[in-house]
């Protein structure tokens, strides 16, 4: 059986690590192939060094972009690449533009695709992660859901049961492998001069949030807001695309501070010892449900239901009052609710059904 891994984004260097580790571990015959969607070093190579992955076999380099130029760009790479590996199935992840480019040129290949985060539904089409996720799920012929949720989702659609395996979310395995590395980094909080449980961490960079000047302003007016009322110090690693914005659109946001964005091991730490969480990410929302730190988020859907149902989050949307108003009530949330995204074992059950399916 030989492998194709897919990836490009921050997220699914750090999602798909577990698998890779466990590819790696079991001597199985397999490649990564990286789209370059990111590409910055804070972005890209840090994750690559620190969760110890072996480089890309290959990268295309393609960079920023509109949708339709990056996603163009990749198919012509991945295809190209995929004809003279001949591999026997493909794995992508998420819902990125690299996710739709890498299962979209399998699919055209007959080459069969496995999805890891299969399965998650905003149900609101504005966003272009949405599209992808269906458009993949949909081309798949092994869907990994997270959860039993998105398993109902799949079956819902259609999917026959046979193709969808629950193995749990891979984040679990890679929060649960770094977290004890991260702790004993304290570096970071004292040059930020915060302490553990008297700070709370701020991420946003939806498109949908950050590309609209009017919407960027209130968010971050909601910030400045829950700052002043709550008086603890607000971290905001800024992603690039949100530095961006931010620039053009000259916001200068009051009472927060702002950094670049960090590495893996020292957000983690900061995730860990936060106050509250207030994210539009959907990796951050589930890693702060996994370490019992609450989380309100930035948005008014999730497709992270688990975290809503465990109470873990709340949906604030980009309402400044709103947005306060939940930060105050999330302080309030006793932190003892279940992991909804299982046991760190993700990685090993799904290599282990490749092997099932395709060795
Ligand atoms: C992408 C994904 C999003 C995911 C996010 C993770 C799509 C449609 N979106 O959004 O789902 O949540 O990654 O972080 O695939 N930039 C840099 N350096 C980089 C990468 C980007 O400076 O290494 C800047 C560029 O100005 C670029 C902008 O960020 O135009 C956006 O990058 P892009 O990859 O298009 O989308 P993300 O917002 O990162
Ligand atoms: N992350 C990081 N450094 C940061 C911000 C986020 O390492 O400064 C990690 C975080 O731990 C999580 C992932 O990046 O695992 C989330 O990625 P992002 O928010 O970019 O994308 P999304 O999950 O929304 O697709």
């Amino acid at each position: 059986m030989k492998v194709s891994v897919i990836l490009g984004t921050r997220p699914e260097i750090i999602k798909l690590s577990p698998v890779i580790l466990e590819l790696e571990r079991s001597g199985l015959e397999y490649f990564i192939l990286h789209s370059g969607q990111h590409y910055s070093y804070s972005m890209d190579r840090v994750f690559f060094e620190q969760l110890g992955l072996p480089e890309a076999r290959y990268n295309l380099d393609v960079n920023s972009g509109s949708h339709g130029l990056q996603t163009g760009r990749m198919l012509i790479g991945i295809e190209k690449i995929l004809k003279e590996e001949s591999s026997d199935v493909v794995i992508v992840q998420g819902d990125t533009n690299t996710t739709l480019a890498g299962a979209l040129s399998a699919a055209k290949l007959r080459i069969p695709i496995g999805h890891v985060e299969a399965g998650l539904r905003s149900y609101d089409r504005s966003m272009p992660e949405e599209i992808n996720r269906r458009l993949v799920d949909h081309c798949s012929d092994v869907l990994f859901a997270p959860t039993e949720k998105a398993r109902q989702i799949l079956l819902g659609e259609g999917i026959p049961n046979d193709w969808i395996y629950v193995t749990g979310n891979t984040i679990v395995d890679a929060l649960y492998r770094n977290l004890r590395l991260a702790e004993s980094r304290r570096g970071l909080m004292d040059e930020l001069e915060v302490e553990e449980r008297r700070y709370l961490l701020v991420t946003v960079h939806r498109q949908e949030n950050v590309d609209n000047k009017e919407r960027f302003s209130k968010i971050l007016k909601g910030l400045t807001s829950v700052h002043e009322r709550l008086g603890y110090p607000i971290i905001y690693p800024v992603h690039p695309r949100a530095a961006k914005r931010m620039r053009e659109f000259n916001l200068k946001p009051e009472g927060l501070t702002l950094i670049n964005p960090l590495d893996y091991l020292d957000f983690l730490l900061l995730e860990k010892n936060a106050r509250l969480i207030l994210t539009d990410s959907g990796g951050v929302q589930e890693e702060a449900c996994i370490l019992q730190v609450p989380c309100v988020t930035l948005r008014y859907n999730t497709e992270r239901p688990e975290t809503l149902e465990v109470k873990s989050n709340i949906l604030a949307g980009v309402d400044p009052e709103s947005i306060a108003e939940k930060a105050e009530m999330m302080l309030k949330r006793k932190c003892n609710w279940p992991n909804p995204f299982g046991d760190g074992k993700a990685g090993k059950r799904i290599v282990k059904i490749l092997i099932e399916r395709f060795g």
